[in-house]
């Protein structure tokens, strides 16, 4: 790393928004706004516009992970508690908050059909393992999940463990680290327009490399302002551009916040 990377990397971490952000995608994003900006300061800014895009925007508030987990704890051995608890705090993330209102149908629709499933991949999962409730899964099936913020992947093992899940959770930039594990299916939930802010080759490389038999890939049906400005035809667009020329079977499915496609990969 060159000593000026070094530098952007260390004013980055310092602040409290980025201090516990995977230190490679601070890094692949500084590395290019050195070369694109004038001076270190400027480059110091973009980068942490661009780390606000791509996931600093989605909380309304620092989490107090202690506190969450805190609370799952008190209401663990009461179904009803502790799926009001789980729905909380997946509010305290803009992308799993709007996904409450369908939450109830979207897992055991998408899912209806297929075989038991033993095992996920959660690309870029945000606080999405906290749907496990709702999640029509195998009793044992394995999770793995992979984020950006350590303090967040942490928490999300100290989720998976409380339930007893064969579950663990990763802080990874899946643009450079693209997840190994196998499994039955893999949720890329809202995630492939964000991978394309840093990488525009991401989403067609993560896809061509998952080896899952199912993907559930989604995007947003409304800004994160919640102005719906004709995104569904756009992403039906996207989707449709990445589809192009893979062998897959798809079913579309769209809820009021979400547009999703299941796909089961051909043989
Ligand atoms: C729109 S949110 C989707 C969250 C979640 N998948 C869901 O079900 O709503 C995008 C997520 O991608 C994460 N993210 C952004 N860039 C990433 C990267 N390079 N590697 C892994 N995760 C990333 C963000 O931290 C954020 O949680």
């Amino acid at each position: 790393m060159t000593d000026e990377l070094e530098k952007l990397v260390m004013a980055v971490s310092q602040s409290a928004k980025y201090r516990h952000l995977s230190l490679d995608l601070m890094r692949r994003i500084g590395a290019r706004e050195l070369a694109a900006r004038r001076t270190h300061k400027e480059a110091v800014k973009s980068t942490k516009n661009k780390l606000h895009q791509v996931g600093g925007a989605y909380f309304a508030a620092r989490i107090d992970y202690d506190e969450a987990l805190a609370r799952l704890q008190q209401t663990r051995d009461d179904p009803v508690a502790f799926r009001q608890t789980c729905r909380d705090l997946l509010a305290l993330h803009a992308s799993t908050r709007e996904r409450l209102p369908i939450l109830d149908s979207f897992y055991r629709d998408i899912l209806a059909d297929l075989p038991p499933i033993q095992s996920v991949i959660d690309v870029a999962c945000g606080l999405n393992p906290l749907a496990w409730p709702w999640m029509p899964l195998a009793d044992d099936a394995s999770y793995h999940a992979y984020d950006i913020y350590g303090d967040m992947t942490a928490f999300l093992q100290d989720f998976f463990k409380l339930l007893g899940v064969n579950g663990r959770a990763q802080t990874r930039d899946v643009i450079g680290r693209l997840p190994v594990e196998t499994a039955d299916i893999a949720f890329i939930l809202k995630t492939l327009p964000c991978l394309e802010q840093v990488d525009k080759t991401a989403a067609a490389r993560l896809l061509d490399n998952l080896d899952a038999r199912y993907l559930l890939i989604s995007y947003p049906a409304r800004s994160l302002g919640g102005r719906r400005k004709g995104m569904v035809a756009n992403y039906t667009a996207h989707f449709a551009k990445l589809a192009d020329g893979r062998n897959w079977r798809v079913r579309r499915f769209e809820f009021e916040t979400e547009l999703a496609f299941l796909v089961e990969i051909g043989d």
